[in-house]
C-alpha cells in the first residue's frame, strides 16, 4: 500500500513538474513570440514611416517636376518670341540692305549717266547743232588694216573703237572686206568738206552732206564704209556682200545705218554707220522704227549703256 502511495506521490510530483515545466516554458516561449512580434511591429511602423517620407518626397519632387515643367514651356514661349523677333529684325534688316543696294544702283546709274556725253545719242541730222568747240571726249586710232588704201590715218571715239574692231573682225573671219573711208570728221574739217561739195554740186551738196556742227561724223562714233572693189562712198555699196552683211550683224556691235532709203533728211547713204551702243542697236534692228523715227527722249534711255 505504502508502496503504490509511493509511486502516486511520484507521479504526481512528475505531473507537477511537467505541468509547471510546461508552463513556464509556454510562458517563455509566448514572450518571445510576443517581443518577436513587438520587435517586427516596430520595424512595420519603421518602415512605413519611412514609406511615407518618401511618398512626401516623392510629391515635393512631382511638384517641382510641374513647376519646372511650367517654366520649361515659358522658357520655349520666350525663345519663340525671341526667334520670330529676330526673324523680323533680318527680315527688316534685308530689306535695309535691298533699299541700300537700289539706292547704291541709282547712283551708280546716275553717275554713270552723268559722265556719258549726252550728245553720243543726240539726233544730228538738221536738228541738233555742234558747236566748233565740241570734240569727243578721247579718240583713239583706227587699226590700219581696216582702213582704205590711200587714206590718212582715221580715229574713233575711244570708249567704242573695240565694238568697231571687233566687228571688222568678224566681218573679215566671214569673208567680209571692209574698210572704211572717212570716220572722225572735226567742225573744220567738215566745213571744209561741204565747201567743197558746195563748189561742185551747188545746193544739191545738202542731200547727201551736213553743214558743219551738224554731221554725226564730228561725235567721232562714226564710219563711212566700203570694200577696195568699191573705193569709196557710192551708192554701188548697196549692191555688195559687205552690204549685206553689215545689215545682218552690224547691230551686234552697236552700229546703226543713219540714212536708209527715204529718210527725210539725206540720200540714201549705205556706207555711213554710226554706233548707238548694242542695246539701242538691237531694239532698232527688232523694230520698224529707224534712230531718227524715234523719239529723242525714247533714244536717251539707252545713253547710260551705251558703251556696255
Ligand atoms: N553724209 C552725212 C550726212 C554727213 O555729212 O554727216
Ligand atoms: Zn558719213
Amino acid at each position: 500500500m505504502k508502496m503504490s502511495h509511493d509511486i502516486s506521490l511520484y507521479l504526481i510530483g512528475i505531473i507537477a513538474v511537467l505541468s509547471i515545466g510546461g508552463s513556464v516554458y509556454y510562458f517563455l516561449e509566448t514572450q518571445e513570440k510576443q517581443q518577436t512580434i513587438d520587435s517586427l511591429l516596430t520595424e512595420r511602423n519603421t518602415l512605413q514611416q519611412a514609406q511615407n517620407q518618401k511618398i512626401a518626397e516623392l510629391q515635393v519632387a512631382e511638384t517641382t517636376i510641374s513647376e519646372l515643367q511650367a517654366e520649361l514651356t515659358d522658357i520655349k514661349y520666350e525663345l519663340d518670341d525671341l526667334a520670330d523677333e529676330y526673324r523680323n529684325e533680318r527680315d527688316r534688316n534685308e530689306e535695309f540692305e535691298d533699299q541700300i543696294r537700289e539706292l547704291a544702283g541709282t547712283l551708280g546709274t546716275l553717275d554713270k549717266l552723268a559722265k556719258t556725253d549726252k550728245e553720243l545719242l543726240a539726233k544730228y541730222s538738221k536738228v541738233y547743232f555742234l558747236n566748233e568747240n565740241y570734240t569727243p571726249e578721247r579718240l583713239s586710232q583706227i587699226d590700219d588694216q581696216y582702213i582704205l588704201a590711200g587714206k590718212n590715218d582715221l580715229y574713233f571715239h575711244h570708249n567704242a573703237i573695240k565694238h568697231l574692231h571687233n566687228m571688222f573682225a568678224a566681218a573679215k573671219k566671214d569673208g567680209v572686206d571692209l574698210k572704211i573711208v572717212s570716220a572722225y570728221r572735226s567742225f573744220d574739217e567738215q566745213s571744209d568738206l561741204k565747201g567743197q561739195f558746195t563748189q561742185v554740186y551747188g545746193s544739191g551738196a545738202n542731200t547727201f552732206s551736213a553743214d558743219q556742227g551738224y554731221s554725226e561724223h564730228q561725235l567721232g562714233t562714226t564710219v563711212d564704209i566700203t570694200t577696195p572693189a568699191v573705193g569709196g562712198t557710192f551708192q554701188t555699196f548697196a549692191q555688195t556682200d559687205a552690204y549685206e552683211w553689215l545689215l545682218k550683224n552690224a547691230y551686234r556691235y552697236g552700229f546703226i545705218l543713219s540714212y536708209p532709203e527715204n529718210n527725210s533728211f539725206y540720200l540714201f547713204e549705205p556706207w555711213h554707220w554710226r554706233f548707238v551702243g548694242t542695246e539701242l542697236a538691237r531694239h532698232l534692228h527688232r523694230s520698224d522704227e529707224t534712230f531718227y523715227t524715234m523719239e529723242q527722249r525714247d533714244i536717251d534711255a539707252y545713253l547710260v549703256n551705251i558703251f556696255d
